[in-house]
């Protein structure tokens, strides 16, 4: 059964009536990694991967929720008091909560969702799940006046106050504002941001999930965040989008090997991304590819967030002569993303296949990434 008809004879089995079906989106980002919590650029886009939800006013103050791929049935009430105890249903109360915060209406509500978003593979399920939410009760109950950019920060606001990541904003930004065919440069700082066509002739962009489990909660990701903002706060600015790398070198013996490393890390993926939107513009796809291989290297040497799996895909997207690979999204697991030229993909894909899964006992799992729209209703 498609996951929207799904979804919806599941609500009306629980709920006995018919709700309204929202979705919003996983997402890729082509470069610009670790880079928005320092002000810097981003170069995300909203993938054809969706959670769909199922919603409407219950008359109560309850809200009632079940997720179908879990398996799972929660009832929360909307104080802050009344915080679930699932994970998943976390992310729905933290969006409730935000919405309430900022003077915005939520009363209680049935729902039920779905989705296709790989959980765990670094494509930003959880942003999708939370601006499904965000999308759909600002539509229900605020008559759409909490604007676009203020549901992509009460997701973010739900990451860093109901669970535990001190998320940047790219994740909920793209999940959001996503557009078929376009990636966006967003600048995090001045929050800035461009459509930019995104029709790679000759190449296709793929992405091998390793499989080995991205977890941001409780991960070192919140540590990483730290130690830029101690680089930053010891040099007098705001974020490192102000630093340079001269500045960086010249207070390299009062800071930790690791700080400079971290900081070192960002201040160069700063112009990676300036370089690989020009490149696009002009087609050149090599220097796009180039980037994308440095930026494997500073996350895996001075940010130091990959793990062995995804170097190994790296090594070998190289070997098979890909474009440009690198590890997409926070790290610690995941997937990479590669953009491939037409006539090597057959090859690269049963390559990457046979050669992670001869060593590690398990296939990468394999995604083309069709570029696509974020939060709407249905
Ligand atoms: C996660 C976070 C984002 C961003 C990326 C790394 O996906 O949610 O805000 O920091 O990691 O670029």
């Amino acid at each position: 059964m498609e996951m929207e008809d799904h979804i919806k004879s599941e609500f009306s089995k629980r709920f006995g009536s018919e709700g309204t079906l929202y979705a919003s989106a996983g997402r890729i980002n082509l470069i610009g990694e670790h880079t928005d919590y320092n002000g810097g650029f981003v170069f995300p886009g909203a993938i054809d991967k969706v959670i769909m939800a199922d919603i409407k006013p219950n008359g109560t103050d309850k809200v009632r929720v079940y997720s179908i791929d879990i398996d799972d049935y929660v009832e929360f009430g909307l104080k802050e008091t009344d915080v679930p105890e699932q994970q998943w249903a976390k992310y729905i109360f933290g969006v409730c909560r935000e919405i309430i915060k900022r003077g915005g209406k939520v009363e209680g509500f049935d729902a039920v969702f779905a989705g296709n978003v790989p959980l765990g593979a670094g494509l930003s399920s959880s942003a999708a799940l939370e601006s499904v939410f965000a999308f759909a009760l600002n539509d229900l109950f605020n008559e759409n006046s909490i604007d676009k950019f203020e549901l992509a920060r009460i997701g973010q606001s739900t990451e860093h106050n109901y669970c535990g990541v001190k998320c940047g904003i790219m994740d909920q930004f793209a999940s959001v504002f996503g557009k078929k065919d376009h990636l966006m440069r967003l600048d995090c700082r001045s929050m800035e941001f461009e459509y930019f066509p995104f029709h790679p002739e000759g190449h296709r962009l793929v992405l091998v999930d390793s499989a080995v489990k991205h977890e941001l909660v409780g991960s070192p990701y919140n540590r990483r965040r730290e130690s830029c903002e101690r680089v930053a706060a010891k040099l007098g600015h705001q974020t490192l989008r102000d630093a340079t790398m001269e500045e960086l070198d010249s207070i390299k013996s009062e800071i930790t090997a690791e700080d400079y490393m971290r900081a070192r890390y960002v201040i160069g993926e700063k112009q990676r991304v300036l370089d690989v939107c020009d490149a696009l513009v002009k087609g050149d796809y090599e220097t796009v590819g180039k980037r994308m291989y440095e930026t494997h290297e500073g996350l895996s040497k001075d940010y130091e967030v990959s793990c062995e799996e995804l170097d190994f895909l790296n090594d070998i997207a190289k070997e098979c002569g890909v474009t440009g690979s690198r590890i997409m999204g926070g790290g610690f697991g995941g997937c990479t993303i590669n953009l491939v030229k037409d006539d090597l993909y057959d090859n690269f894909v049963k390559t990457a296949t046979e050669k992670f899964e001869a060593k590690y006992g398990h296939a990468p799992k394999i995604y083309d990434v069709i570029i696509s729209d974020g939060a709407h209703k249905c």
